[in-house]
């Protein structure tokens, strides 16, 4: 894939991509280009198929038209240059492990194709740990871990083997808003130092506003890739929703309106209950087959 927009060298292509679950389209038909060391903040509305990009960006899904084109190469499992951070978390249940263990928990064939081992394994673990400011979590117990520390070693866990494209699935869910916002600054401050590619899905626009540099937005079988003022539209969101929607700008905030509802805040709120009702317990069942990890 030779050139993007500005003559970037392209990270992520999509050519005619149509993705379906079950009888269900997820993307008709989308075509488009995320350049090299791009942050790109994926929202859209619950059930909009942001999960399901990202599946099939790790080959996990086969496109039933189109192509997609990861760092030059078919999309294709296993890739050692993608990191990716799933969804459903639940699998951090392992409380007993130390952050350096779980950490090195990927080493040991939880992520494919990352053929690290011995002393050099045991070096790209304490490198991560680094990256993230987590080296303090290495000998504590998960157990005795916040979600904003965890959320950090699930962030390290991604940067082993130095990736080129890391796919961040709804990182933000169930953290406060402090959490969230020095989330989002590690991942940016990560990215531009790395020159990483980012995907990173959430519900909500805001907490994203400072650090994208511009937004996939998913509904309807479409995608809208481009600049907030481009994208964060009333016409384009209203056919993204099929829905009236109204952008209201307040303090340097963007609010999705349709009629009185914040459709954004509203998503994001039934997911954080969702969350919440499986919080404190340590059991690791999936949530649903196509939230499973790589
Ligand atoms: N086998 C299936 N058949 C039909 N629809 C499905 C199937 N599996 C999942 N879905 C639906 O596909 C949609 C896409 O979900 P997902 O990619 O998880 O969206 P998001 O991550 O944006 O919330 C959801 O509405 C989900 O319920
Ligand atoms: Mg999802």
């Amino acid at each position: 894939m030779p050139c993007h927009g500005s003559n970037r060298v392209t990270s992520i292509a999509l050519q005619g991509v149509r993705l379906k679950l079950g009888t269900r389209v997820i993307l008709a038909d989308a075509s488009l280009a995320i350049g090299e060391a791009e942050f790109i903040g994926v929202l859209g509305a619950n059930g909009a198929g942001k999960t399901t990009l990202m599946r099939a960006i790790l080959g996990l899904l086969r496109p039933e038209r189109g192509r997609i084109e990861v760092l030059g190469s078919p999309a294709a499992r296993g890739n050692p240059a993608v990191g990716y951070m799933p969804q459903s978390r639940a699998a951090i249940g392992a409380l007993r492990l130390t952050g350096w263990e779980f950490v090195a928990g990927v080493l040991d064939g939880h992520r494919l194709g990352l053929p690290i081992a011995g002393r050099a394994g045991r070096a790209e673990v304490d490198r991560v740990l680094d990256l993230v400011g987590a080296r303090a979590l290495a000998r504590r117990p998960l157990a005795e871990t916040s979600g904003g520390e965890r959320q950090r070693l699930l962030l390290a866990q991604t940067l082993i083997g130095r990736p080129r494209l890391l796919l961040l699935d709804e990182p933000l869910i169930s953290l406060d808003p402090h959490h969230q916002a020095s989330v989002v600054a590690l991942v940016r401050a990560l990215q531009r130092e790395l020159r990483i590619t980012v995907l990173f899905s959430a519900h909500e626009l805001n907490p994203l506003l400072g650090a994208l540099d511009r937004v996939l937005y998913l509904g309807r079988g479409e995608a809208a890739l481009g600049s907030v003022e481009a994208v964060i539209t009333a016409p384009v969101l209203s056919r993204l929703y099929g829905a009236e929607i109204e952008v209201v700008r307040l303090g340097g905030r963007i609010f999705v309106m349709s009629g009185s509802h914040d459709v954004e805040r509203d998503a994001h709120q039934h997911d954080q209950h969702d969350t919440h009702a499986h919080d404190g317990h340590t059991h690791d069942h999936t949530h649903g087959e196509h939230d499973a990890g790589v």
